[in-house]
């Protein structure tokens, strides 16, 4: 379902005037941008998987993942990877921003109600799927057990080190499974690739829901992993969001083979993915 419940749905193209209130650097290359309107509003009201146009004036703008909201601000994280990301990084608090949205469908929250919920994230990946972790933990009766699974290149390369370490662990039926592909002097955790590690913790696939986004490699070989477990691809749910550019299917930037990942997702099972043609 597309959803563009935004103040400007009159002319999608025209972005709200917003400030940056809050700037966490989550790692060396991400920062995390707290926004609110002008007059203190939060910008849009996001489903969990959808994402907002967020430009710099005079630089340029690009889709990124909302990956929190509160009453009166949204976040969104962003690694610098370029010209505008880095512009980003350099904004400071009080800033003012472009934001438009919200873009695209969003994680089926009420398919997965009576669920038990393994969310799987690697790197930046663990953005989007943050916003379902934070709305199931908002809607918790709706939801059984929920297991998240997060890794990364080290350890200064965890993001939202906060609900993963600090958050998410106090909450009710939960377990948080953090590894890193390679470990330090300080790291006491787990050491190994995220399939692998997810192998090893060996998830029941009945009754569960698994919600994965990170590098396309990582899927690959995560997905391989939960197939071996007994995870059907109906049941494994991804995003594409790094494919949306324009969000309103008009740049032509997003398509595989028929499906236009801005107005047909970024949100797909793996089944539906297994349907299109192969230039993943
Ligand atoms: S992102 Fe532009 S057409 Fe889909």
């Amino acid at each position: 379902m597309v959803n563009h419940d935004c103040t400007c749905k009159d002319n999608p193209l025209v972005p709200q005037l917003c400030k940056v209130i809050k700037i966490t650097q989550e790692t060396p290359d991400v920062q995390t941008y707290r926004v609110q309107t002008l007059d203190g509003k939060r910008p849009f009201t996001p489903m969990p998987g959808q994402l907002g146009m967020f430009s710099l004036l005079g630089v340029g703008e690009a889709m990124f993942s909302v990956t929190a909201y509160g009453e009166d601000w949204i976040e969104t994280s962003i690694k610098k990877t370029g010209m505008l990301t880095d512009a980003f990084h350099e904004m400071a608090e009080g800033q003012q921003i472009g934001v438009r949205g919200p873009y695209g469908n969003h994680f089926p929250v009420d398919p997965c109600k009576g669920k038990d919920l393994l969310f799987i994230g690697g790197g930046i990946g663990l953005a989007p799927v943050r916003s379902f972790i934070r709305y199931a933990f908002a809607h918790r009766a709706d939801y059984g057990k929920i297991d998240i699974l997060y890794g990364s290149r080290s350890p200064a390369d965890l993001v939202f080190k906060e609900d993963l370490f600090d958050n998410w662990p106090k909450e009710p039926d939960t377990a948080v499974h953090v590894t890193v592909d390679r470990g330090d002097e300080t790291w006491e955790g787990n050491v190994g690739m995220v399939p692998g590690y997810l192998e090893e913790l060996a998830f029941q696939p009945v009754n569960r829901k698994v919600i994965l986004c990170g590098p396309p490699i990582m899927i690959k070989f995560t997905l391989q992993s939960l197939l071996k477990m007994g995870f059907s691809k109906e049941d494994c749910i991804t995003t594409l969001e790094m494919r949306m550019k324009c969000g309103i299917g008009k740049c032509g930037r997003c398509n595989i083979g028929s499906k236009f990942v801005c107005l047909d997702g970024p949100v797909f099972t793996m089944a539906e993915l297994d349907e299109l043609p192969d230039e993943m």
